[in-house]
């Protein structure tokens, strides 16, 4: 994990006093609201439908215990008591008083952790993969890639005003964790034949009103070239984004009215004055960032052995069974596993996490996995680095903690964003929505027959809930004043990326459990052997969908 030095603890000390003394000014009204709402947002407050939001990065998703329990005493201190697993790992509190938002910044400096660039129209925090380091899969570990792009982008000023939000993540592995695809960039780090580590360069993904599947535009970027080339890109997008209009102002608008080729181009004759500039990565600044993501301290373990003695035990408990089936994954170490805690129990909001939970949590990490936890887009946490001999007693934590469903990436794991009952942009409540599907399916077991099932909703068009790439996807939208919810299907963040099909009419909220179970119905009957639901929807189209819930009742 990156740790700061004194550099990065004086800008932020600086940085708050700023935002100490222009909160002053606006709370005595020397500053006009639309004079504070820029500062306010670089510093990632939000003003939302009851209170204010404040939103605090985790970089690529990696947390420790320290910065975990000081969550946990923010969301006891200042705010309700909880706060919120944002689908691009963040953090977000819901309830903080704008008068004490300076002093949450300053606890949150001493862990090294912030709000700047969380909002506003600035490069904001890269996700990455919450399995990076300890994958199967992995070619390259993303994270040191991720922290050049922090450190370079934090504070950059030739990127602090772009037209619009601009989002960038990274993965490093075969199957992409981090859906590069709907990304402002996406990269995916990578070796060549020769063995040469490089990216391959995505742009111009995104969700929001006008959902894009990125445009590859370099198939290999050597990894010296990183920042030169994101330069050029940004540079090419802050002189031509339409700064006109707000909704045609991210990068994906631009890409798509010039198309990918002409961009490239550009991009291509941009970087050929930048490449051998000062932004050119050298060896030795590679290997400074890779020395922050060593490999823990690692014990040699007898991989087969510690599998037998979690295959018996597995085999004397269903409940611990169904979790290591579901909720942990393989480790390149032997004798270790990744664990995901679930923060998706029925009748909690998705993602969102208490003062109580928060602490042990980074009890959890501090006994079983160095430390260290994840959060994950998905709104889930991750323990990357558990002994095998662990996992027992984790789950029986875990379990009395609340965080042991055993529900990841089936239909329960609902990715879900704040809705009406927060955030002032919404059409529609989401939180509610996802509770009455976690109701209807809450026999684990049906819901484990039906296999990977991702279910996605967002309050609004803006699209924080991902809806465009569930496999199911849900909106809200507004009718005459009242609430309904569109159905999409279809969609996939995964390497075959793609945007869910509107399905017809929009529903009530009292109409979307049964309209969800109809859906299932039909994806089991029509399915082959272990199918799952976005095959068989890719294979049958959504005709046979349509008609059963649009069928005239009788
Ligand atoms: C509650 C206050 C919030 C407000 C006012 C808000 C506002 C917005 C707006 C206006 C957009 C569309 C911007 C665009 O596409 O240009 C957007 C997109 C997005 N928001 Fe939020 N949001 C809020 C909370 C959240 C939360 C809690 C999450 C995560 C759970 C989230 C995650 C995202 C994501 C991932 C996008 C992606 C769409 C994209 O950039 O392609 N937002 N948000
Ligand atoms: S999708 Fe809409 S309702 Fe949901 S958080 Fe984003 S802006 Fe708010």
């Amino acid at each position: 994990m990156y740790i700061y030095d004194e550099y990065d603890h004086n800008i932020l000390r600086e940085r708050i006093a700023q935002f100490r003394a222009q909160t002053g000014r606006f709370l005595d009204g020397d500053l006009k609201p639309e004079e504070f709402l820029p500062l306010r947002l670089q510093n990632g407050l939000y003003v939302q439908r009851l209170a204010p939001m404040l939103r605090i990065n985790v970089p690529y998703g990696m947390i420790n215990s320290t910065q975990l329990r000081r969550l946990a005493h923010i969301a006891r201190h200042y705010d309700k008591g909880y706060c919120h697993v944002t689908t691009r790992q963040n953090i977000q509190f819901n309830w903080p008083d704008l008068t004490e938002v300076p002093d949450i910044l300053a606890e949150l400096a001493e862990v090294q952790m912030h709000g700047t660039q969380s909002s506003g129209n600035c490069i904001r925090n890269t996700t990455s993969d919450p399995f990076a380091g300890v994958a199967e899969d992995e070619q390259v570990d993303p994270r040191p890639y991720c922290e050049i792009i922090r450190q370079w982008s934090s504070f950059h000023p030739e990127f602090a005003f772009l037209p619009r939000k601009f989002k960038i993540a990274v993965t490093g592995s075969a199957s992409d964790r981090a859906a590069v695809h709907v990304h402002d960039i996406g990269l995916e780090v990578l070796k060549n034949e020769a063995g040469e580590t490089g990216f391959r360069v995505y742009v111009g993904g995104g969700l929001g009103r006008t959902p894009v599947i990125g445009s590859l535009i370099r198939e290999f970027l050597p990894e010296e070239h990183l920042l030169s080339y994101l330069e050029a890109i940004l540079r090419i997008y802050n002189q031509s984004g339409r700064r006109d209009n707000k909704y045609k102002a991210r990068i994906k608008i631009l890409v798509k009215a010039v198309t990918a080729e002409v961009f490239a181009a550009q991009v291509e004759q941009e970087w050929n004055h930048l490449k051998d500039g000062y932004t050119r990565l050298t060896r030795e600044e590679i290997e400074r960032a890779r020395s922050f993501f060593t490999s823990p301290d690692y014990q040699t373990l007898d991989g087969k052995a510690a599998q037998a003695d979690v295959d018996d035990q597995a085999l004397q408990n269903v409940g611990f069974a169904k979790w290591l089936r579901r909720n942990v994954r393989g480790h390149r170490i032997p004798g270790y596993a990744a664990v995901t805690l679930s923060l998706k129990p029925t009748g909690v909001a998705p993602g969102d996490i208490t003062d109580t939970q928060l602490e042990r949590i980074a009890d959890l990490a501090d006994e079983f996995s160095f430390g260290e936890a994840r959060t994950t887009h998905e709104q889930n946490i991750v323990l990357a680095d558990v002994r095998k001999s662990d996992l027992f007693a984790l789950w029986q934590k875990a379990d009395t903690f609340g965080f042991a469903t055993a529900n990841i990436g089936t239909l329960t794991d609902i990715i879900c964003c704040p809705g009406g009952d927060f955030c002032s942009l919404a059409n529609a409540k989401s939180i509610p929505i996802a509770e009455a599907i976690q109701r209807q399916f809450d026999d684990l077991d049906y819901v484990y027959d039906l296999g990977d099932l991702n279910l996605n909703i967002s309050g609004c068009m803006n699209a924080c809930g991902h809806h465009h790439v569930g496999h199911i996807g849900i909106l809200g939208v507004d009718k005459k004043g009242e609430e309904f919810y569109q159905v999409q299907l279809g969609g996939s963040s995964s390497n075959d990326t793609s945007l869910g099909d509107v399905l017809g009419p929009s529903f009530s909220a009292a109409d979307m459990p049964v309209v969800i179970q109809k859906l299932i119905d039909v994806f089991i009957s029509n399915r082959t052997d272990e199918e799952l639901f976005i095959d068989t929807y890719r294979r049958i189209g959504a005709a046979p969908f349509k008609e059963r819930v649009y069928a005239k009742a009788h």
